[in-house]
């Protein structure tokens, strides 16, 4: 005959038996953000918290003397999973082993706190469900702009309204550069380097430049705040680095500035998005934001706009965004709150957005070449709103611009496409938004 194994009591159960009223939590992956929060805790002190278990892979390299002595180190996934820990902070990262970890807590009953967001944007919503349905809970406000409390405001202090846009800078890579670039007009390779030698941008920053990490994000938002589902590839991201030192120049004509800006809008049943570089009023919420900051507004049909600004990442403020879900969580499971859960809609996603464009050339000077592109304009019955063209550059390697007044990006591809190849053209035209 074989003995069942027994069941780690629940908190319930130990809170009747007056075992004790603190919420169990075990920590899987002591990294930056991981040891971030274990210190915290440490140095806060927090009767309603007691940490059980510090779980990494090869942990012995891994242990602290300032960590209480009663925490189990641990790189055995399973133990964690089988004590009777009430929370699983779940802080490794990357979409495998991740998802499995967290799928096996919460069918173990156990809440979940993450600040993954590949996982969330990917499996967010199954995991809230599987969440739902095990009855705990699965939190991820760090998940989307690191200690800014954009994700908590959306699901306590903003559900009361009904948000019809979300638009940010999501990306503290992308905007460290292009406020670099604004700032001291280096060349994007200058601002690029400089990035990765402090450690704002890795040494392969395509997922931050090219707009895939922007777009996760926004998926996780679109999801919290508009409550869509959006699959993040279904997202256009368009990425920053053809944005050049001349186009801040011809922004500023503009009273404008470039950045990296994430946004979703409902327009009836169609939820429109797009990431990529953006002209942005100089003097704007956005245009203010420099180096790895992070901003982001919300738009209610009744509260009208919000702004949430700070820290999108770093060691210490996510670890910040991690501890109050922690103890949301927490004081969740003391009084058996829930969370209210509001349906999820699987919208058609669109990037074909209306609004007035800036076209950036760098064109072997020749006669012709203004009436050339005017006429392609003109074909495809788009408006030209205004011709920059500073004087002082090499006739070899001319820049210039045409901005365009409003139409869709359906309508204007065409042109551009059209536009490829031009003989006298040396760089494929620069295609900005311009968000007044
Ligand atoms: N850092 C930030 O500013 C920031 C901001 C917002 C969100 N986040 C998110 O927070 C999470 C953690 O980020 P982080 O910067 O702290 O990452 P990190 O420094 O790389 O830490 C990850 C930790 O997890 C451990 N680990 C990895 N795979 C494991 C496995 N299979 N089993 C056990 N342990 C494992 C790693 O061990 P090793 O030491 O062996 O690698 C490391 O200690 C990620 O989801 C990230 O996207 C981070």
């Amino acid at each position: 005959m074989t003995q069942a194994t027994p069941k780690p009591a629940t908190r319930a159960q130990r809170t009747d038996t007056k075992q004790t009223s603190a919420c169990r939590v075990a920590l899987i992956g002591f990294g930056t953000v991981g040891r971030a929060v274990v210190k915290i805790l440490c140095e806060r002190g927090s009767s309603a918290i007691r940490l059980t278990h510090i779980c990494n892979r090869n942990v012995a390299r891994k242990k602290q003397d300032w960590v209480p002595r009663d925490v189990i180190w641990t790189d055995d996934v399973d133990a964690v999973l089988k004590s009777d820990a009430d929370i699983v902070i779940e802080l490794i990262g990357g979409l495998s082993p991740a998802e499995q970890i967290v799928r096996r807590a919460l069918e173990c009953g156990k809440s979940v706190v993450t600040a993954n967001k590949q996982l969330i944007a990917r499996m967010g919503p199954e995991l809230l469900q599987l969440a739902g349905s095990k009855g705990c809970q699965l939190e991820f406000g760090a998940s989307v702009a690191g200690g800014v409390p954009v994700l908590p405001s959306l699901r306590t202090g903003l559900c009361g309204d009904k948000l019809h846009g979300i638009a940010g800078i999501l990306n503290g890579t992308c905007n460290y550069i292009l406020s670099r670039i604004e700032n001291a007009r280096v060349p994007f390779s200058e601002a690029l380097e400089e990035a990765q030698a402090r450690g704002y941008a890795e040494a392969d920053a395509s997922e931050d430049l090219d707009g895939g990490d922007a777009r996760a994000k926004l998926a996780i938002l679109a999801l919290a705040g508009l409550h869509a589902r959006v699959a993040p590839e279904s997202v256009r991201a368009r990425t920053i680095r053809p944005v050049d030192a001349v186009d801040f120049d011809y922004a500023a004509e503009l009273r404008c500035t470039i950045r990296q800006i994430s946004r979703a809008d409902w327009q009836g049943s169609t939820l429109f998005a797009d990431v990529g570089p953006c002209l942005v009023p100089a003097d704007s919420p956005f245009g203010r934001v420099q180096r790895n900051l992070n901003l982001v507004l919300t738009s209610g049909q009744y509260g009208g706009d919000m702004a949430f600004l700070g820290a999108g990442a770093g060691g210490d403020p996510t670890a910040v965004a991690v501890l109050s879900d922690v103890m949301f969580v927490a004081e969740g499971l003391a009084g058996d709150k829930r969370r209210v859960t509001s349906s999820v809609f699987a919208p058609e996603i669109s990037s074909d957005f209306e609004t007035p464009w800036y076209l950036r050339f760098f064109v072997k000077d020749q006669p012709g070449i203004v009436a050339r592109l005017a006429q392609i304009l003109g074909a495809h019955r788009l408006n030209i709103d205004s011709l920059l063209q500073k004087p002082g550059f090499d006739k070899a390697s001319l820049p210039f611009v045409i901005t365009l007044e409003p139409c869709r990006d359906s309508q204007l591809h065409p042109a551009l496409e059209e536009m490829t190849g031009l003989p006298f053209s040396i760089r494929p035209c620069l295609c900005l938004p311009i968000l007044r």
